[in-house]
């Protein structure tokens, strides 16, 4: 192995403008710092994000989140080896301004720079965090993403199917929504359920009668709508029971839908070291509870990386750029921000967009 690389990632693609420094050497990397910036205020009112408005504030807050990092890191630019900077998939607005000061900074100080692909960011966080070997199976679930990833190496994935509508993420978001409950609707669904009753309500399982690991929640969210709306005429309005029994009976049907298609995906993965998961969605206790049964029940190792790299970081981006370097793939001043980038560039379209932005 070389020298440590110290490298500066860059993140923009969503609605959080990040900046992290990483000391990589070998295969462990020390997260010296990683700063986020949410938007959530600004979209809030809205109920998604706004892509100029989000591409506003990414301008705004780029310099200050690369300046805190450093600061915080005690570092000058000058000791950074390379920049990594997400160039897609994501909002063009917002991808763009990563890669305009990536560019910047490369030119006037001479850094190398890599252009990474922000599910591959995703895809390779086990690698950091758990020292995960090539290949595994990674579910990414978020709320723009919903997608099952053989990672064979650095740069060379297989996706193995995804959503071909909503991400759950997305679903969690409107039955908070349609519920009066709090956004992001994740955390504020998983505290409902906790309350609930399983048996009352039953929702469908989208997809799982059709072979294969693509999945689907578009229908969820309108079974859940219909399913409120039944309660509320009979009984003129919800009580705080009703809630919780429309959030468990809905987190029941998330968590069958994701448990049966990983088993199917892990089914079509033979070879691989362990299963691991990522995306804002794997905070999820149920989720996480029943994708390590899943994964003990067939003797596999199961990763569920900390929180703070489960959902968008800059972190994730300097690793992945780290890795993709080290296997030799330079980017220069011709890097294009891609709004759409699939991982796996051999498979199928998935449908749809979400609203974070293409799904691939
Ligand atoms: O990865 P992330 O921070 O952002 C992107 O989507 O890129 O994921 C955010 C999503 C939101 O839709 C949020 O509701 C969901 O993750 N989420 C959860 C939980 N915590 C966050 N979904 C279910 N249960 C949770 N505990
Ligand atoms: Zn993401």
């Amino acid at each position: 192995m070389g020298k440590p690389l110290t490298v500066l990632g860059i993140e923009s693609s969503c609605d959080d403008t990040a900046a992290a420094i990483l000391c990589i050497d070998g295969d462990i990397a020390e997260v010296i710092t990683s700063e986020v910036f949410g938007q959530e205020s600004i979209h809030e009112a809205y109920g998604g994000v706004v892509p100029e408005l989000a591409a506003r504030a990414h301008t705004e807050k780029l310099d200050l989140a690369v300046k805190q990092a450093l600061n915080k890191a005690e570092l000058d630019l000058k000791a950074v080896d390379l920049i990594a900077v997400t160039a897609g998939p994501g909002l063009i607005g917002g991808v763009l301004a990563g890669v305009m000061l990536a560019k910047g900074l490369s030119a006037s100080l001479g850094i190398p720079m890599i252009g990474v692909n922000h599910l591959a960011g995703h895809a390779l966080t086990p690698r950091f965090t758990d020292q995960m070997r090539f290949p595994y199976l990674l579910l990414l679930v978020s709320g723009g993403h919903c997608q099952f990833l053989r990672v064979n190496g650095p740069e060379d994935f297989t996706r193995l199917g995804g959503t071909i509508d909503d991400a759950p993420g997305e679903a969690f978001d409107k039955t908070a929504k349609l519920l009066g409950l709090a956004q992001p609707g994740g955390p504020a669904v998983e505290a409902e359920a906790a309350k609930g009753d399983a048996q009352r309500f039953s929702f469908p399982r989208p997809l799982l009668d059709r072979a294969g690991c693509d999945m689907s929640f578009s229908g969820l969210k309108t079974a859940l709508l219909r399913a409120r709306d039944g309660v509320i005429a009979d009984k003129g309005g919800l009580t705080a029971q009703d809630r919780a029994d429309l959030c468990v009976g809905f987190q029941a049907a998330v968590v069958d839908v994701l448990v049966e298609k990983s088993r199917r995906a892990l089914a079509a993965s033979p070879g691989i070291t362990g299963f691991a998961v990522a995306g804002g969605v794997a905070a999820n206790g149920p989720i996480r509870d029943a994708l390590t049964d899943l994964s003990q029940s067939l003797d596999l190792t199961f990763v569920a990386p900390p929180l703070a790299y489960c959902t968008d970081n800059a972190a994730m981006i300097a690793w992945a750029g780290a890795e993709a370097y080290r296997a030799g793939r330079r980017s220069d001043m011709t890097l294009k921000a891609r709004p759409r980038w699939p991982l796996d560039e051999t498979a199928p379209a998935l449908l749809g967009s979400g609203k974070k932005g293409a799904k691939a």
